[in-house]
């Protein structure tokens, strides 16, 4: 049965730009076959995004079968930022459709273009048709995120075991949400706090509350291995068991059952503490409800870009990361990178972390979900870790390699709130997710530079 609701929120009183509206607002040739009629949302527009100039790549690749209304979709929220559009991009690789739902505050309209055709050139070299890829530019935060929901959603009639009695629920087609639209800058919220916790805790609250609404109880949640603190100065690789969320139950080899009372430690700045709410959230919520099926991923440094060259990081605003600032280096937007910290207790006296490339962490996102539908339950934590410590030297010099030249570097202060190493264990993802990282932090450099050629190239 289809939703025949009417609802009041129009999605013209949340589209920011004009310049983009039209892709809300054009009405011609919709897909009203399931969920809601034209009478219920009339300003909602599921259509692809429409390209200027259609690659050769987009025209050749296999075309799929019209849409009837039974489609299952992966909703991408932050799908155009840097990990979120390499995640879309895999995500349409393995076959899924997606929607992308990105307010492009920190992304750009034309990753989308360069997302759709590196997924249908992979899907014509492999002659397997092209999966659909809706774009929605809106805030996840706004009204306009449950008329989306409800336009992929049909109403269902049940009866109710206990009581016999008939109940109309929701059925989404959104069969998993991946939910990337998060502030990430350590700097901006020790300034911006409460912009923070507005979109990184009450977004997601506000978030969840609307996916309960439309029976979606799939999620995966990008949280970050910030979440250890200072626990990662310990030394030692972080196991997912170094921080937890409730209590947990354990038995040593004597036989005894022990309780493990979850800790925190060192949490160094307010965007440490929204991932950490965040992952405490989510865990209360899989506890009050057992339907719910979530995983939140630490990632550890995600670095490097598709090998085509075409995808990237780049940030709109001033990057504090350190490949975005060796990137502008290497470009020639800024004269140096300096180096924080010399005197941390490695090998060269530079901080010690684990870079993993970009690629296999949207992997683990797939294999993430993947486990979720097979066997997850409650709530989960896994390191998205290559488990290999890599110093800030070590990593100019891979890319000093990539790029044949030398990195002008400076050797300054600490960074406050900067710990001195941060490596994941990986044995959990491997055994639970059979996931691992593929590629080295060589890799890294190569592609990022075959990405900053194209750009210099490009510009
Ligand atoms: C930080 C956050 C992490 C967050 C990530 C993404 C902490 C401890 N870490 O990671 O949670 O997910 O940002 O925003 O809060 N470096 C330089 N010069 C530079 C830039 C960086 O030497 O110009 C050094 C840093 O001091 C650090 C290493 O490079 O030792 C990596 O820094 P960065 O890329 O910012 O990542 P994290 O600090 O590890």
């Amino acid at each position: 049965m289809s939703s025949t609701s009417s609802s009041r929120i129009d999605l013209r009183d949340h589209v920011q730009d004009q310049d983009l509206s039209e892709e809300y607002l054009s009405s011609s040739s919709r897909d009203y076959s399931a969920g809601s009629s034209p009478l219920t949302t009339p300003a909602l527009s599921d259509e692809e995004f429409d390209f200027d100039v259609p690659s050769e790549d987009a025209l050749l690749a296999p075309t799929q079968a019209p849409a009837d209304g039974s489609e299952k979709y992966i909703m991408v929220i932050g799908g155009l930022g840097y990990i979120g559009s390499h995640t879309t991009l895999e995500l349409l690789r393995e076959g899924h459709n997606v929607i992308v739902v990105d307010n492009l505050s920190n992304s750009y309209k034309t990753v989308l273009k360069n997302v759709r055709m590196l997924a249908a050139h992979h899907c014509k070299v492999n002659s397997v048709p092209m999966p659909r890829l809706r774009f929605f530019r809106i805030d996840y935060r706004s009204k306009a995120m449950h008329v989306l929901l409800e336009r992929y959603s049909n109403l269902v009639m049940t009866v109710d075991a206990t009581s016999g009695k008939q109940v109309v629920s929701y059925q989404s087609r959104i069969a998993g949400v991946i939910h990337f639209a998060a502030y990430k800058s350590v700097v901006e919220s020790i300034q911006q706090p409460l912009r923070y916790y507005r979109n990184n805790v009450c977004g997601l609250v506000n978030l969840l509350q609307e996916l309960e609404r439309f029976n979606i109880r799939n999620f995966i949640f990008s949280s970050s291995a910030t979440v250890y603190g200072s626990k990662a100065n310990a030394g030692l690789p972080l196991k997912e068991e170094d921080l937890i969320h409730h209590q947990v139950k354990t038995q040593n080899e004597a036989g005894e059952t022990t309780i493990v009372e979850p800790t925190i430690e060192g949490l160094s700045c307010p965007y440490a503490r929204t991932k950490y709410f965040g992952e405490a959230i989510l865990a209360d919520v899989a506890e009050a409800d057992p339907d719910w099926r979530i995983v939140a991923l630490r990632y550890f440094n995600p670095v490097g870009c598709d090998p085509s060259g075409v995808l990237g990081e780049s940030p709109r605003g001033e990057p504090t990361n350190l490949f975005p600032v060796l990137t502008q280096v290497l470009k020639g937007d800024r004269s140096n990178l300096n180096v924080f910290g010399s005197d941390w207790p490695t090998r060269d006296g530079t901080a010690i972390r684990d870079f993993i490339h970009v690629l296999d962490v949207a992997r683990g996102h797939i294999a993430a979900l993947n486990w979720n539908s097979k066997k997850g339950n409650g709530f989960s934590t896994f390191n998205l870790g290559s488990g290999t410590g890599t110093t800030v030297l070590e990593a100019v010099r891979s890319l000093e390699q990539a790029a044949g030249r030398e990195i002008p570097l400076a050797l300054v202060d600490r960074r406050p709130g900067d710990v001195g190493m941060c490596v994941a264990s990986t044995e959990r993802a491997a055994k639970e997710l059979g996931w691992s990282t593929r590629e080295s932090i060589t890799k890294c450099a190569a592609d990022l530079w075959n990405y900053v050629s194209k750009v210099a190239l490009r510009s």
